[in-house]
């Protein structure tokens, strides 16, 4: 009999307990950084230099946090369902956790590409390099002669994997939500594209503003409500 799909969409708060911290908590990386200015297409064609030196320090950081119980557990669920992890965050934990479908709608932290034009958004995944854990600095060129830029979708940018993402959630039998504050679109609207049969199940310690009937929350951080959850629906 096939698996039942499993959809998971996760946001900063499944890396917190990895030691990555969120955006919008209290201490959060835009509390201390002003995402216009490093983390938009405004702000590259500003200022290059600065976005290249921001993400080299947070790829940089990757290299030391390891995936916490949270990402293993997402993992280890492909046992019993068809697990597909839809990502806003730009980290590698759920690779390094061991889950094998991931779509990341905001970019890869350990990827580059070539800037090609102003504003050009198009390129194809053929241009986009894995450097791991290393720094990329002005002149670093592609082979297409352009500078290279982080592989990220800034603010002001397309979200080129929404359709696919949409395309997940509308055949989802379950939609788990962990650790977003649903704040930023076009991910934030995800969950809406679940079928009416789909059970929503929102993993945060906060409360997250969005009501929908459907959405049971688990007020748990990621480890402890990845038990709960698992409890829930009954391996
Ligand atoms: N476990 C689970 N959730 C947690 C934990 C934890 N240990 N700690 C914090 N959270 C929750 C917070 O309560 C909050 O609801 O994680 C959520 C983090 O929200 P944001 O910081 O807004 O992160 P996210 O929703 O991923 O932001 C979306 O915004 O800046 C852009 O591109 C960036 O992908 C990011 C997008």
């Amino acid at each position: 009999m096939a698996k039942k799909k499993l959809v998971v969409l996760t946001g900063a708060g499944v890396s917190a307990e990895s030691g990555i911290s969120t955006f919008r908590d209290s201490n959060g990386l835009w509390e201390n950084y002003d995402p216009q200015e490093v983390a938009s297409i405004e702000g590259w064609y500003r200022n290059r230099a600065l976005l290249l030196d921001f993400y080299n320090m947070m790829r940089a950081n990757l290299r030391d946090v390891r995936p916490n119980d949270a990402h293993r557990a997402i993992a280890a669920l492909e046992a019993d369902y068809d697990v597909r992890v839809i990502t806003q965050n730009v980290d590698n934990l759920h690779e390094r956790a061991g889950s094998t479908r991931i779509l990341h709608l905001h970019g890869e932290l350990t990827k580059v590409r070539p800037e090609n034009g102003v504003y050009d958004q198009t390129y194809s995944e053929k241009e986009v390099f894995d450097i791991g854990y290393e720094a990329i600095h002005l002149g670093d060129k592609a082979p297409n002669g352009s500078q290279l830029r982080p592989h990220i979708v800034w603010f002001g940018e397309a979200v080129p994997k929404i359709e696919p993402a949409i395309d997940w959630v509308s055949q989802a039998d379950i939609l788990l939500i962990v650790g977003s504050s649903l704040s930023v679109y076009p991910a934030a609207g995800l969950y809406r594209y679940a079928p009416a049969a789909a059970p929503i199940y929102l993993i945060d310690p906060q409360e997250v503003a969005v009501h929908d009937a459907r959405i049971i929350p688990i007020r748990e951080k990621a480890t402890v409500g990845m038990k709960k959850f698992i409890e829930m629906i009954g391996k």
